[in-house]
């Protein structure tokens, strides 16, 4: 079962209200033991498992009451799996007590994960249901004084295995009345004073920007958050347009910041070669922070029978915004940019762009984001991933022996050095670990046509070249075994592998910045 353990998993549907819960007769959850498998909280579902056995003897009604009932979800093999794995765990190093509060700008959050501005914080109904969730605050859904005219259909997806790898959107703003939308503020600051309500607005001048920043601020917002970064705006200079443009920054930083006093960021778009003339616009005129990434300039999906591409509004598409976990990378990459900005010291940053797990947003936060912010991954599962979010991110902390998400921010920021700074003397050989190779043959497949002839493969076992072998790692992400390990041997370039130096060579240690 281990080997299938992971595309069981994977497979699994994420039901809401789950049969298979519900058929179980000793009152495990194993909808959401799954779950937290799937949303890298393994040792939650580890720990919850642990000490009731009933799993192992049951004849598994869950496994029946499955809805994919031609080909159900091994559960019990998973459940089983589980509780091995829980045997290797020791409960006591994820007892400690961590302190998930962050601060951003001066605002306390009670723990890092905030609603990004989309329809998953447009009203009230659906804020209210994700605060009691368990998430800390919400980013509302961007505020405008005109109503926007949205397309139908306005989505399109790459999937793998069923789930969103990457999303499109061609959606602009709020469709509600300013009025209704400051309103929604009011309520929900009334009901849930301790949750903090980002407010995202855009104006079309300095006026609208000026008078929206104070009106949020009088609703009751904590933050107000400028949105020059969406790349959907129907007119001309807004959004993105604003993001790509440095004196624009500047100019509606300064005007949305003459109407207010709560803390003030703006929200950038990835849609440029560098970040930092905006940033610095941004921080000159009075901004308090940034919030990144929005989404990135796509098109996708092209229809091979009517040439069209997706989403097709009476046969035409147009460019519009990529978001979910493709996007992450490039999330990370302008994060880092801006945290390792000279300009501004430990710059307030909101990170987001692909974020579906604790662990992602532990990235995010190594690369200098103090929190995080999530879309996509509630459009596609719901509010309810936060609780793995949550449950995760403490037992990580504590099985770090970290006490607070705080001590996390920042803390990769110095491991990113410029390319030409990276030691290029040594190689880092691939290990093969053959008693878990299946004997596939794809390493083999890779190396040759798509690395440097490293591999051959002998009585269906590949066998590494170490005179060819020139430390790339491909063979280590084919492997679908997880045989190979990016963690074997590293020798200095030009010594014979296993012999003396047929060279000397100078070892180049890569220089630290200094943020
Ligand atoms: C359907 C949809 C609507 C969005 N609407 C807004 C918006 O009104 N204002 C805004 O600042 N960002 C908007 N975004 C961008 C998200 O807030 C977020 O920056 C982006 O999607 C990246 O995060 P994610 O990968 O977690 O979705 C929207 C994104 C999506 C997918």
């Amino acid at each position: 079962m281990p080997q299938l353990y992971i595309p069981e998993v994977n497979r699994c549907l994420l039901c809401y209200d789950a049969k298979c819960s519900k058929a179980c007769p000793s009152g495990i959850d194993p909808a959401k033991l799954i779950r937290s498998v799937y949303f890298d909280n393994e040792v939650g579902a580890e720990l919850s498992i642990r000490s009731d056995k009933a799993c192992l003897t049951c004849d598994a009604p869950c496994q029946k009451a499955c809805v994919l009932d031609e080909d159900p979800i091994r559960i019990k093999g998973v459940m089983e799996t589980l509780h091995e794995m829980a045997e290797d765990l020791d409960p006591e190093d994820f007892e400690n007590e961590v302190d998930l509060s962050c601060d951003f700008c001066g605002v306390k959050l009670e723990n890092p994960f905030l609603l990004s501005s989309s329809v998953v914080a447009s009203s009230y109904d659906k804020i209210a249901r994700a605060f009691e969730a368990g998430w800390a605050g919400a980013a509302f859904k961007t505020i405008c004084v005109f109503t926007p005219r949205e397309v139908s259909p306005r989505y399109a997806v790459t999937k793998d295995s069923g789930h969103f790898v990457g999303f499109k959107n061609v959606e602009q703003l709020s469709q509600d009345s300013l009025d209704e939308d400051l309103e929604i503020i009011r309520k929900l600051k009334e009901k849930y004073p301790t949750k903090v309500i980002f407010a995202s607005i855009m104006g079309r001048n300095e006026k609208e920007w000026e008078t929206l920043a104070g009106k949020v601020e009088k609703a009751g917002a904590d933050v107000v958050e400028c949105n020059f970064s969406c790349p959907n705006m129907e007119d001309d200079g807004l959004g993105s347009d604003i993001g790509q443009n440095p004196i624009a920054v500047g100019k509606f930083t300064a005007a949305a910041r003459k109407g207010c006093k709560i803390p003030l960021i703006v929200k950038l778009t990835p849609n440029v070669a560098s970040m930092t003339p905006m940033v610095d616009a941004a921080m000159e005129n009075g901004a308090d922070g940034i919030a990144a990434i929005n989404t990135i300039k796509s098109l996708m999906g092209m229809n091979l029978d009517t040439f069209v591409t997706e989403p097709t509004v009476n046969g035409y598409s147009g460019v519009g915004g990529y978001s979910g976990k493709a996007v992450k990378p490039i999330a990370l990459r302008f994060i880092h940019e801006i945290a390792s900005n000279p300009k501004h010291k430990n710059i307030p940053i909101t990170g987001m762009g692909g974020i579906e797990t604790w662990s992602d947003a532990v990235e995010f936060m190594l690369l200098g984001a103090n929190h995080v912010q999530v879309t996509t991954a509630v459009m596609e599962y719901g509010y309810r991933i936060v609780d793995d979010m949550i449950e995760g991110l403490k037992h990580y902390l504590s099985g770090k022996d970290l006490k607070s998400a705080g001590e996390l921010v920042r803390k990769g920021v110095n491991s990113v050095a410029d390319l030409d700074d990276l030691d290029r003397e040594s190689i880092l050989y691939p290990k093969f670990e053959l008693s878990k190779c299946n004997g596939c043959g794809r390493c083999y497949i890779s190396c040759r046509d798509g690395g440097h002839d490293a591999i051959t493969m002998k009585d269906d076992k590949p066998r590494m070249n170490p005179s060819a072998c020139v430390g790339c790692h491909l063979c280590v992400y084919v492997c679908p075994e997880f045989a190979i390990l990016g963690s074997g041997s590293r020798r200095i370039k030009g010594r014979g592998v296993f012999g003396t130096p047929s060279k000397k060579v100078k070892n180049k240690a890569p220089k630290k910045k200094d943020n």
